[in-house]
């Protein structure tokens, strides 16, 4: 099959080298020169483990493509996948202009039956207004080549986006017609040797379920941040609690981890746009406010637990931070929970030294000199009043606590991911602070 992917980020990349993985001929389009040029000489815009690899062996073997040009792609594709940009507007709702000239490019240069697949995350409604600038670009040319809109969202977690698409839970479809069931249906066959589901659907109930997964995962983590932050005034002690609930397969085991608030490109947005969707159809998604304005707070919870312990005055002092991502494998720090504690700190008048395995040079774009980059996990440490746990990279999993006390002036750790025993830790001489544990 003969596939085009228009927009060479996050959701493109992955998913038209793993096409190209399994035998398709891909061509991956993108408007951004510098990109493309880079591409082809294996360089990528974004970390992803075995992705480069990936990348690199595809495009020796000719199967995977990197192009400018959008005509020559088009042309002969049988699916042409949308996966370019929807930043968020200012009021919240996902911007469509770059689906909708990609839509018209398609219009423009398709010159046989196509099935055109939306794989951004779009709102509910998204795939009927691709379709309308599609129609109005063959008229425009006096064209009756047809066409189908197929809505194609993906599941793909950063860090793991490979196996992900390699081996999906599921994957969700929604068509219009038995001939792109059929065209999607010969697409995904590879896929779907370990008995792994293709579910198709209407295409607004392809593009609903995208939202609902990622807004219920959210109000997952949301509701054990509550939990936590009870646990503590009540003193329970939320790692237990979270044992015990994750055992009954109804509820499960999986994100129910409470934290330091989600972050990341994808829960903040999602949940605003559904938010935004529904009250601009009349109705209000009270569940999902709530489960924002909770992760608002939890960003915060660290922070606070720092100024308790200082007394409420640490200006002057100084902090380690280990992690700036928003999770671990992946140098994202789109909404990272990060930012917002760095910027307390700062606030507050205290130092920050910091340390993360890849996100370093993405955090420099936004946070520039005001806080030093430390070489490796222990420099950051280097006269640290307190150590904070931002994020669960796990080579912060098994410190050595000794050269921990030897480095910082202060033996305190505040883990914003729970990542260790408080009794060990409490042991060697540190005070310890956790998430929804009273220690
Ligand atoms: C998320 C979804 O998990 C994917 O299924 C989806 O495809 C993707 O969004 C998307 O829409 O593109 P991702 O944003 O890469 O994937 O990251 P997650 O692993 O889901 O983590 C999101 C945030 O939740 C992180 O900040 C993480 O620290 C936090 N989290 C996760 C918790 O605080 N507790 C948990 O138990 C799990």
């Amino acid at each position: 099959m003969k596939i085009a992917v228009v927009g060479t980020g996050y959701v493109g990349l992955v998913t038209g080298t793993c096409l190209a993985e399994v035998g398709m001929e891909v061509t991956c389009i993108d408007i951004d020169v510098k990109k493309i040029e880079n591409l082809k000489k294996g360089i990528l815009p974004i970390y992803e483990p075995g992705l480069e690899e990936m990348v690199l062996r595809n495009t020796a073997q000719g199967r995977l493509h990197f192009s400018n040009d959008i005509e020559s792609s088009i042309q002969d594709a049988d699916v042409a996948f949308i996966a370019v940009g929807t930043p968020p507007g200012e009021d919240g709702s996902a911007d469509l202009k770059y689906v909708l000239a990609v839509a018209r490019s398609i219009g423009k240069y398709m010159n046989n039956y196509i099935v055109v697949v939306t794989k951004s995350t779009v709102p509910v409604g998204t795939a009927i207004k691709v379709k309308a600038a599609i129609t109005e670009e063959l008229a425009l040319r006096n064209s009756y080549e047809e066409f189908d809109v197929a809505s194609n969202p993906e599941f793909l977690k950063e860090g793991a986006a490979i196996e992900d698409f390699l081996k999906p839970d599921r994957i969700v479809v929604g068509v219009e017609s038995p001939r792109a069931e059929e065209v999607m249906r010969r697409l995904y066959k590879p896929f779907l040797l370990n008995g792994h589901p293709i579910i198709f659907m209407d295409v607004p109930s392809a593009e609903m379920t995208k939202y609902a997964a990622n807004s219920m995962l959210a109000t997952k983590i949301s509701f054990m941040n509550d939990i936590a932050n009870l646990c503590e005034i009540m003193g329970a002690d939320v790692n237990m609690v979270r044992r015990g609930i994750g055992s009954d397969p109804r509820i499960g085991n999986k994100f129910i981890y409470p934290g330091i608030g989600y972050g990341g490109s994808c829960f903040p947005k999602d949940v605003k746009a559904l938010i935004k969707t529904a009250s601009e159809n009349g109705y209000s998604m009270q569940i999902l406010k709530a489960v924002e304005s909770v992760n608002e707070n939890q960003k915060s919870v660290l922070f606070n637990k720092v100024m308790d312990h200082f007394g409420g005055d640490i200006a002057g002092k100084t902090f380690a931070l280990w992690g700036l991502s928003f999770k671990p494998k992946t140098d994202d720090m789109r909404e990272a929970p990060s930012l917002v504690i760095i910027e307390k700190l700062l606030a507050a008048g205290a130092n920050v030294r910091a340390y993360d395995p890849v996100a370093m040079p993405e955090a420099k774009h936004s946070l520039g000199d005001t806080i030093v980059f430390a070489k490796d996990q222990h420099d950051a440490l280097i006269d640290a009043d307190a150590l904070l746990i931002i994020t669960e990279w796990p080579e912060f999993r098994t410190p050595n606590l000794k050269v921990l006390g030897k480095l910082m002036s202060d033996k305190v750790i505040f883990d914003g991911r729970n990542i260790y025993e408080a009794k060990e830790i409490q042991e060697a001489g540190f005070a310890y602070y956790c998430i929804g544990v009273k220690t």
